[in-house]
């Protein structure tokens, strides 16, 4: 059995996908954690206090710290994995309203995030263990067809991270994003819709593996970049991507 770190981390996009096999791993290293997403989250452990929260609300995201708070006592890092993809048409043909809630969601959604989170970090009882991570996106580093939104978003969460890390000179408390490849997921699924495809596989072809990655293989990489161990990784990217080559 895992020792307990007493590290208490929130991560949203929880209730599946990379969100979901994070916490997963979380509890498995022994961290307890706030399991934050607009659907229902099945908290199967009783280290994870589920919280229902749309990341546009900032109002809702802050309640769910105040659960850490009042249930543990503490917040040392916050994973910000809430995201939707939108696209399937050149930029030109790019509703304007795709680019709004790419916006609104995948870059404000981790703003509100940060904004939230970063003050109980630094507020708790190990400050220098703070650990903001952004999960971006091998769009956050590549021009993927007919996802002109979706990159833009990707690479301002990338910026988001930079600035953040800037911000926290000095604290100890770092930021870093992890881009993951294709990974076997409902928004992969999603993507592949996008472009009329029948199945997820042909992704594969991207990546140097030659393989979807699984969520677990990713949520293994963001669960260190929680640890106390990731402090090196600061305004960093980690490519979780298997070796993503398009
Ligand atoms: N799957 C991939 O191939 C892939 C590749 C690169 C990057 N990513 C990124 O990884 C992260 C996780 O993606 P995934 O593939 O697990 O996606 P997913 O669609 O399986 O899960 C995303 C989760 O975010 C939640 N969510 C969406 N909008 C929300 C909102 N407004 N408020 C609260 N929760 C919200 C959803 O309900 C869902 O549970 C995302 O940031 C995504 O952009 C995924």
């Amino acid at each position: 059995m895992t020792a307990p770190t007493g590290r208490v981390v929130l991560v949203t996009g929880a209730a599946r996908g990379i969100g979901a096999a994070t916490v997963r791993r979380l509890v498995a290293q022994g961290d307890r954690v706030v399991a934050v997403d607009e659907l229902a989250v099945a908290a199967a452990h009783d280290q994870v206090v589920p919280v229902v929260a749309d990341v546009r609300d900032r109002a809702a995201l802050a309640a769910a710290v105040e659960t850490a708070l009042d249930r543990w006592g503490r917040l040392d890092a916050a994973v910000a994995a809430a995201a939707v993809v939108a696209g399937g048409v050149p930029l030109w043909e790019t509703p304007e309203a795709d680019l709004d809630l790419l916006w609104d969601v995948d870059v404000k959604g981790v703003w509100n995030t940060a904004a939230v989170t970063v003050p109980a970090m630094l507020a708790g009882p190990d400050p220098a263990g703070g650990r903001f991570v952004a999960i971006a996106s091998a769009a956050g580093h590549h021009g993927l067809h007919h996802l002109a939104a979706y990159n833009a978003a990707k690479h301002a969460v990338v910026g988001l991270v930079k600035g953040l890390a800037a911000d926290l000179v000095g604290t100890g408390a770092t930021a870093c994003a992890v881009s993951p490849g294709s990974t076997r997921t409902p928004m992969l699924q999603a993507t592949a819709a996008l472009y009329d495809l029948d199945d997820v596989e042909s992704f594969a072809g991207n990546q140097l593996l030659r393989r979807i990655l699984e969520p677990d293989e990713v949520a293994a990489t963001v669960a260190f970049c929680c640890s106390r161990d990731a402090a090196v990784l600061n305004g960093s990217v980690v490519h979780a991507d298997g070796g993503f080559a398009p």
